[in-house]
């Protein structure tokens, strides 16, 4: 069972999918940390064309589990898990999330993960393109402004030196590839439940989400 939250770069949706996770004993999977996953292969591969790239990919063995507060991901048994938050991984990852391969090859891992337990999933195209029979659709949203603070927060927090201007930038232009590549768009689904954050405190947020969640379990018990 499945329940997914979609929405733009720093919506809130990955910090408030762990929070739910961890109130509500679910599993939680990250699906951009799968994508990032793959541009940090693409980049230590040497940034090779599409196709020989494909071809790469068809051996790789990606594995993700969330454990001790952190979502870890391997290839082939190596672990990613640090070098996916890199700028360098961030700034090319549209690009490579944009082709319908790699959707299809990350959408594949995704769907095999999720066969065993019951998870809450974080992405872009969850409930319109992977997981259409989802048991709830959420897609979280705020305006520019407030999630390139919300990001320039965690990355300053975790040392990384940037500044707010280039994190709304990347952000920006995150937005305008992720809901205007061909394959699969950033869109919310038609039966997604709307949850604007902006102006919303954490715990609002994750109240509200939480509330749905628990009232719609109870009517399926
Ligand atoms: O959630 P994030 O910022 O870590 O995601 C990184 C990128 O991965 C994002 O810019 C778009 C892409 N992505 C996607 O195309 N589809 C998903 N389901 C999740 C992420």
């Amino acid at each position: 069972m499945i329940i997914v939250i979609d929405g733009p770069a720093g919506s809130g949706k990955s910090s408030t999918a762990i929070t739910i996770a961890k109130r509500l004993n679910l599993q939680y999977l990250d699906s951009g940390a799968l994508y990032r996953a793959v541009t940090s292969l693409w980049i230590n591969a040497g940034k090779p064309e599409k196709g020989e790239f494909f071809n790469i990919l068809t051996g790789i063995h990606l594995q993700a589990e969330y454990t001790d507060d952190v979502f870890h991901v391997k290839a082939n048994g190596n672990d990613l898990t640090a070098e996916i938050r890199s700028q360098e991984v961030a700034g090319y990852v549209s690009e490579i999330a944009s082709q319908p391969e790699i959707r299809s090859f990350i959408n594949a891992v995704m769907k095999k993960i999720v066969e065993n337990g019951i998870y809450i999933a974080d992405g872009r195209d969850l409930g319109t393109a992977v997981f259409p029979d989802a048991f709830l659709k959420f897609y979280m949203d705020a305006s520019i402004e407030e999630r390139a603070r919300r990001r320039f927060r965690e990355m300053e927090d975790s040392g990384k030196e940037v500044t707010l201007g280039d994190v709304e930038a990347n952000i920006r232009e995150r937005d305008r590839t992720d809901q205007n590549r061909k394959s699969d768009p950033l869109k919310k689904a038609d039966d997604a439940i709307l949850i604007d954050t902006t102006g919303k405190t954490f715990e609002e947020q994750v109240s509200e989400i939480t509330g749905i969640i628990e009232e719609k379990l109870k009517l399926k018990h």
